[in-house]
């Protein structure tokens, strides 16, 4: 039993960068409180203002010369903001729930079918009233975060933010900022069709109450950089447990048997173990095979993983090859669990 049991795949990741990057609501939050590059310079060109007021005419022409380059600066600051935001938002998978097959990028109506009932994937474009254009950073994060809306309402774990409550603070105001440079659609969300007792949303604060703990990624200390990473990947950003982990009748992980398989996986398919053990998981892959897996989503038989597992390999391509070698470092160092997934 679990969530979303049928999320109709994405066939395609790919997004359109929008290069007309410099939304104001992004630039802004730079400046006030988040990037320290951003911080320093803005610091820097007050003490500067600062000194050629009280000394000379000298620093002021000095002042008049550094403007282009604060200026640049800050450009090259959001282009690097932009471009991990983009990074972020192909491996956690945004759009595979968020876009239907022939819809605009993030316009959401994609069913999601549970046994709890449909649930409808709402617009989450830059759209001021259609979308998430009005959210400020602090709303986004809450929503991701603590699965709270800005209405203080609370969100069905069908949101996978079980998973995305990981995701650290940087990575999520990359994320936000990329998001509000695509291009806004005017789409209405559908509104969800769930079963008569789940439509309050109390019914999610009380399932949050029981199963959920928001919170960072922990570093593990006893652990390598390198296993950290992988898991950071695995756990914050790609979720993978959220669909491997099998989850008890109420829809939460069992954490107990993390990615050890699932029966009832997305569209009712089969979700493989993918633990190290060698006779029901992934054991016997060699290392090259995970990896042309995770880069090419070729199996070592020579087919291609179908399913709902394409558009996450279509996002897992992304990786750049330390964060590949990561993920692979982790999955392999993972406690390997028997269990023969069956229908
Ligand atoms: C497994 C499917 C799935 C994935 C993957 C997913 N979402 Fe969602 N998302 C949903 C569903 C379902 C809802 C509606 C939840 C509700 O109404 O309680 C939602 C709601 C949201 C909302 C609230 C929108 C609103 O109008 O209140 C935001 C913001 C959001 N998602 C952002 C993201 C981002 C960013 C990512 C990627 C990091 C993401 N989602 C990945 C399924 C998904
Ligand atoms: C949206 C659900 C979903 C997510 C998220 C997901 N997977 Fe999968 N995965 C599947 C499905 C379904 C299959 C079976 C695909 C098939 O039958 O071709 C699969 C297959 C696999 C396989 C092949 C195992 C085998 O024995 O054939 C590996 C390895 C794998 N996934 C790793 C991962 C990793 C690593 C992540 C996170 C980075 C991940 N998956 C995230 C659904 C998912």
């Amino acid at each position: 039993m679990h969530w979303v049991k049928a999320v109709k795949v994405a066939t395609t990741t790919s997004v359109k960068r929008n290069k007309a990057v410099s939304h104001p609501a992004s630039s802004v939050i730079i400046r006030k409180n988040w990037d320290p590059v951003a911080l320093i310079v803005t610091l820097g060109f007050q003490i500067t203002l600062m000194s050629s007021i009280l000394f000379s005419r000298v620093t002021l022409i000095a002042l008049i010369a550094l403007f282009p380059v604060t200026g640049f600066a800050e450009n090259a600051a959001d282009e690097g903001l932009l471009a991990k935001g983009e990074y972020v938002f192909r491996i956690s998978g945004c759009s595979h729930c968020h876009t239907t097959e022939d819809g605009k990028l993030l316009a959401g109506g994609r069913a999601l079918v549970t046994p709890f009932g449909t649930f409808y994937t709402p617009n989450i474009t830059p759209h001021r009233t259609a979308g998430i254009g009005a959210w400020t950073a602090r709303e986004f994060r809450q929503s991701l975060h603590l699965g709270i809306a800005p209405d203080g309402s609370h969100y069905y774990p069908a949101f996978p933010y079980t998973s995305y409550t990981r995701i650290t603070e940087q990575d999520m105001l990359a994320l936000y900022t990329y998001i509000q440079s695509l291009p806004a659609s005017d789409q209405a969300s559908h509104p969800h069709d769930l079963a008569w007792f789940l439509r309050w949303r109390i019914t999610a604060h009380f399932w949050k109450w029981l199963f959920f703990r928001a919170g960072e990624f922990q570093q593990h200390p006893a652990q390598s950089a390198q296993w950290n990473r992988g898991a950071y990947i695995a756990e914050a950003m790609a979720h993978c447990g959220e669909c491997h982990t099998p989850r008890n009748l109420l829809g939460a992980l069992r954490s107990g048997m993390a990615y050890a398989g699932n029966a009832e996986g997305p569209e009712d398919e089969l979700v493989p173990n993918i633990t190290p053990d060698e006779e029901s998981g992934i054991g016997n892959w060699s290392h090259g095979e995970l990896e042309s897996f995770l880069k090419f989503g070729e199996l070592p038989d020579g087919e291609y993983a179908a399913g709902s597992m394409e558009p996450v390999t279509l996002g897992l391509q992304n990786l750049n090859p330390a964060d590949l070698e990561a993920l692979i470092v982790y999955l392999r160092a993972l406690p390997p669990i028997k269990n023969h997934v069956r229908k």
